[in-house]
């Protein structure tokens, strides 16, 4: 619409004098927000923006592929990818506790993060980074009591406690928005529907979708089982419906179930569709049976793993929208 040129238009210009001719860099996390402000800053410099994606590999099945194919492809930015799958697992290794969880997370995120931006630095000809591109939303602005820190919640995205050798000018061109703007924001920028619908994601991913400890076959069984729940979910022309679709497992309880011809002794998963405004209070979906069915009958199916499918009919509160 009018407005939402406008407002891009007026971003871009905004960013482009506040940056000059410095350079700035940005932390991909997959998800809507960084997306578009990263591409609406890549509008704005050009390549004396680079954009860090770090690979924790607790994304979904096809997200990691999202950024680094996708997201470029649409925006041509400049992308600094770290494989930081093996080094998230160990230090994620036998921890069951959430916020422990948590809080592993985003210390390697910050040390990865930390790691690649002082290569840009060092790499870069000419002047060094001396901007933070971040996806800071007005939700979170007013949050956190409108200081310059977001949302303690979403704290390992926006990348805090970077070294002070390291600080960086922060660059949150999206601190006026709401949700649903920078998703018409981001249409206007060119980014694929998939990216800019995306449903909310925590930034710690599927490690705090497992119930127990965290590891490459457990995310593995999950990453099929969430895969085949959002297909479904978009076949039946929900995605704009649903809030969020945690698929949970629960890796440390077994049940006993029939497959084929054989007794199993699998895990569940448990279906946590909810439909919100805003996260902080949320009602279970009421999912048409059909869909259910077919999701249940496919994850048992293409699963081998899985034997049990449940759905969580908890509103927030009590429930939270995750399980850890
Ligand atoms: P809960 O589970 O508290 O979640 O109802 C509310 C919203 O926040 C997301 N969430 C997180 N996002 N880091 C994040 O970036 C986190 O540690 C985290 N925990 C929960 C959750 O997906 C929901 O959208």
């Amino acid at each position: 619409s009018w407005t939402m040129v406008n407002i891009a238009d007026e971003s871009i210009e905004a960013v482009r004098e506040r940056v000059g001719s410095k350079r700035a860099i940005c932390a991909l996390s997959g998800g809507v927000d960084s997306a578009v402000a990263a591409a609406l800053v890549q509008r704005a410099i050009g390549d004396r923006l680079t954009c860090v994606f770090v690979d924790h590999g607790l994304l979904r099945k096809g997200e990691p592929e999202q950024v680094e194919k996708d997201f470029v492809a649409a925006t041509g930015v400049n992308l600094h990818v770290v494989d930081a799958r093996e080094r998230f697992l160990a230090a994620l290794d036998g921890v069951t506790d959430p916020e422990q969880k948590r809080k592993i997370i985003g210390r390697e995120f910050i040390r990865v993060f930390e790691e690649a931006a002082r290569e840009i630095v060092g790499g870069a000809e000419g002047e060094p980074v001396e901007f933070l591109v971040q996806g800071t939303l007005y939700p979170d602005v007013v949050e956190s009591g409108g200081g310059t820190g977001a949302a303690n919640i979403k704290s390992h995205h926006n990348v805090g406690g970077l070294p002070e050798d390291l600080r960086f000018e922060l660059v949150e061109p999206l601190r006026t928005l709401f949700k649903d703007e920078v998703r018409r924001l981001g249409e206007q920028l060119g980014l694929p529907a998939e990216i800019v619908w995306r449903q909310p994601f925590p930034g710690p991913g599927l490690g705090i979708r497992i119930i127990g400890a965290v590891t490459r076959e457990r995310l593995a069984v999950l990453r099929d089982a969430d895969a085949i729940a959002r297909e479904e979910l978009t076949r039946a022309g929900l995605d704009r419906d649903i809030w969020q679709f945690p698929v949970v497992l629960l890796a440390d309880v077994r049940s006993v179930g029939v497959q084929g011809d054989g007794r199993t002794y699998g895990h569940p998963v448990v279906l946590r569709p909810v439909t919100s405004e805003d996260a902080m209070t949320a009602d279970w979906a009421r999912l048409p049976y059909d869909v259910l069915q077919r999701i249940s009958t496919r994850i048992t199916n293409e699963v081998r793993e899985i034997n049990r499918v449940a759905v969580d009919i908890t509103s927030k509160p009590p429930g939270t929208i995750e399980w850890e």
